[in-house]
């Protein structure tokens, strides 16, 4: 890996395995030039949960979040490029998928669903830190 190549963690989300668009995620991913260098599909325990949603406790919309993302199969992607941290939350779109930029992975493929959390599709880290830490926990 070259002093600029960066890693981050994407996840699909239940939502978007449920609904059949890993595929699709994954593809856009790849479009756009970046590498999927490692990839498992995995239903997270609450404590998996909870330690990567960690700045999130006890914020009103936390245990709708974990109850959410813990209740199915999620897709955990470990992906290589270039500033790929912020790129990836480009092509992922704002967090609130009805407004969403079209475009982008929640733009095109997301709406509200009238529930308590977003379900907005994928995740993808912020920062080089949040990055590392996430990465360690999904690919221990
Ligand atoms: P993510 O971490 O999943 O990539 O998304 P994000 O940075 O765009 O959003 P963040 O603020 O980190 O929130 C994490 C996830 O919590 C859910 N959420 N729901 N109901 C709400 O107001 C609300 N706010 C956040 C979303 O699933 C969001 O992606
Ligand atoms: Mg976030």
């Amino acid at each position: 890996m070259s002093a600029h190549t960066e890693e981050t963690l994407v996840l699909v989300k239940p939502d978007g395995v449920e609904r059949g668009l890993t595929g699709e995620i994954l593809r856009r991913i790849e479009s756009k030039g970046y590498e999927i260098v490692d990839l498992r599909m995995v239903t997270p325990t609450r404590d998996l949960l909870a330690a990567h949603y960690a700045e999130h406790e006890g914020k009103p919309f936390f245990e709708p979040l974990v109850e959410f993302m813990a209740s199915g199969p999620v897709v955990a992607v470990r992906v290589r490029g270039q500033r790929v941290i912020e790129g990836f939350r480009s092509l992922a779109g704002t967090t609130d998928p009805t407004t969403a930029a079209p475009g982008t992975i929640r733009g095109d493929l997301g709406r509200d669903w009238g529930a308590p959390v977003q379900r907005n599709l994928v995740h993808g880290s912020d920062a080089p830190e949040s990055a590392a830490r996430e990465l360690g926990l999904w690919f221990a």
